[in-house]
């Protein structure tokens, strides 16, 4: 293993230290390349930089490895639960049992949101897309916190607001279900656990009593899980961007959010199942969406396939892949677009397009399989993205302020006209 690294330009030659992870990743360490040598590096969308040294997500993508600190992937999802897993996440160590029982009942007792924000939350038209509303009403929530906006609080003031975050979510989320099916809000229950008290926020109605299906809380605190963290994706990046400058918790959660809107990012799971509607609708024949998905002069993407780093199975997508049948037998459903999901799979593997661009399904492409089964309507399904990848989001953002790191400020190449005198062309 090589323990510097020599650039040769010109006549001269540099030495740039290398910088060896855990996991024995290796990295060329160019802080210094720019004073050494004038040069900066370029490298559109980062395919090839590491943004920072972290301690949280391990992922492998030729391999199909994620751990949250340490822990595969499939073990959490098997053994653990979604509160436990971002204590994990934020902490870095599982919790004690008395921790568990404090963290979760602090969560408990920081669910409501204040009445005023319900004047802003009022002000959206009921087919506002639900991410527009999360980001709004997530930075909203900043202004009756004050104090969070303080980048000099105390650790138990930002462990206050990450509680804080963390509880008015899910509370938030469900506010904005009920919004698009115009049914009136419910409030948090605190006999509830996390997932169940979301469910009940979400699905429960003032007039008849609801009981959250244990086949429902263990599917979605599953998916949830899964979602938790995935190192240095673009809304994680966004988070630690934007918490780079000091910006409180609240407004870096909701850049967070924006950035996960994207169709290529968190907004695939919607487009998953709009695509697999359109597929059944012009009558399932998978291989001819296969043919217009590697058709360069036709814009159409398999939603749900290839991934920035995983050039092997995503392993998320293995196990919503399981959860898939398990909850719609438990539950009772059928859904015809899980057999076309099925089937696409199985074409695009066996394809050379996709065999050779190592294209695979990600964690979007079964996931809102399950969300519709348990009743989501689809424009909500980034949004339980969002509820899941909120402990990632929160646990990279107090490393981040943690390790005092410098604000985020990429350097560029200027491709613009070069200097020039001005002349009035406008006739006045
Ligand atoms: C998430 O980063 C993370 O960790 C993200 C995430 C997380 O947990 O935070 O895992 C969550 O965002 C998952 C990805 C969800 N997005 C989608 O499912 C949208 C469909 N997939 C893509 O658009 C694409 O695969 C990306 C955006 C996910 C990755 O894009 P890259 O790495 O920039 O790769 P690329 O677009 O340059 O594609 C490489 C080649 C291209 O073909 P060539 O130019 O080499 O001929 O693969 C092709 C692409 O055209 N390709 C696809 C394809 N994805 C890539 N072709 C058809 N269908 C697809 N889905």
């Amino acid at each position: 293993m090589a323990d510097k690294a020599f650039i040769k330009l010109g006549e001269k030659e540099v030495e740039l230290p290398i910088y060896v992870g855990t996991e024995g990743e290796e990295s060329i360490d160019i802080n210094k390349l720019r004073d050494l040598t004038g040069f900066v590096t370029l490298d559109s969308g980062y395919k090839n930089t590491g943004a920072t040294k972290s301690g949280i997500t391990f992922l492998d993508g030729e391999l199909g490895i994620l751990r949250y600190r340490g822990y595969p992937i499939e073990q959490l999802a098997e053994k653990s639960n979604f509160m436990e897993v971002a204590y994990l996440l934020l902490y870095g160590e599982l919790p004690t049992n008395d921790q568990f029982v404090d963290f979760t009942d602090r969560i408990t007792h920081h669910t409501l949101v204040h009445e005023d924000v319900k004047q802003f939350f009022d002000g959206f038209p009921s087919n506002a897309h639900p991410m527009g509303q999360l980001c709004s009403l997530m930075c909203t929530l900043s202004s009756f916190y004050p104090d969070s906006l303080n980048p000099n609080m105390s650790k138990e003031a930002t462990d206050l607001t990450i509680i804080r975050i963390l509880a008015k979510m899910a509370t938030v989320v469900s506010w904005i279900h009920k919004k698009s099916v115009g049914h009136p809000i419910m409030y948090p229950q605190n006999k509830y656990d996390y997932v169940s008290n979301f469910l009940y926020m979400t699905f429960g109605m003032r007039t008849e009593e609801y009981v959250p299906d244990p086949v429902v809380v263990d599917a979605l605190d599953k998916l949830l899980i899964l979602h938790a963290d995935h190192e240095q994706n673009c809304s994680t990046s966004t988070v630690r961007m934007v918490g780079s400058s000091q910006a409180n918790a609240y407004a870096s959660v909701a850049a967070g959010v924006a950035a996960l809107w994207g169709p290529l990012h968190g907004g695939a799971n919607q487009q998953v199942i709009e695509m697999l509607e359109i597929i059944k609708a012009d009558g399932g024949n998978v291989a001819k969406f296969v043919e217009k998905a590697k058709d360069k002069n036709d814009n159409f993407r398999l939603m749900g396939f290839g991934h920035r780093v995983y050039k092997n199975f995503d392993p998320r997508a293995k196990i919503i892949k399981e959860a898939c049948d398990n909850v719609l037998n438990k539950l009772g459903v059928f859904d015809p677009v899980l057999d076309i999901a099925k089937q696409l799979e199985e074409v695009a593997l066996k394809d050379p397009y996709f065999v050779e661009r190592k294209l695979y399904p990600n964690v979007d492409f079964y996931s809102g399989i399950i969300y519709r089964a348990i009743g989501f309507p689809t424009e909500m399904f980034t949004v339980l993205f969002a509820l899941g990848r909120l402990p990632g989001w929160l646990s990279q953002w107090k490393e981040m302020r943690e390790a005092n790191e410098p604000i985020g400020r990429p350097r560029q190449i200027y491709t613009g006209p070069t200097v020039r005198d001005y002349t009035n062309i406008a006739i006045r």
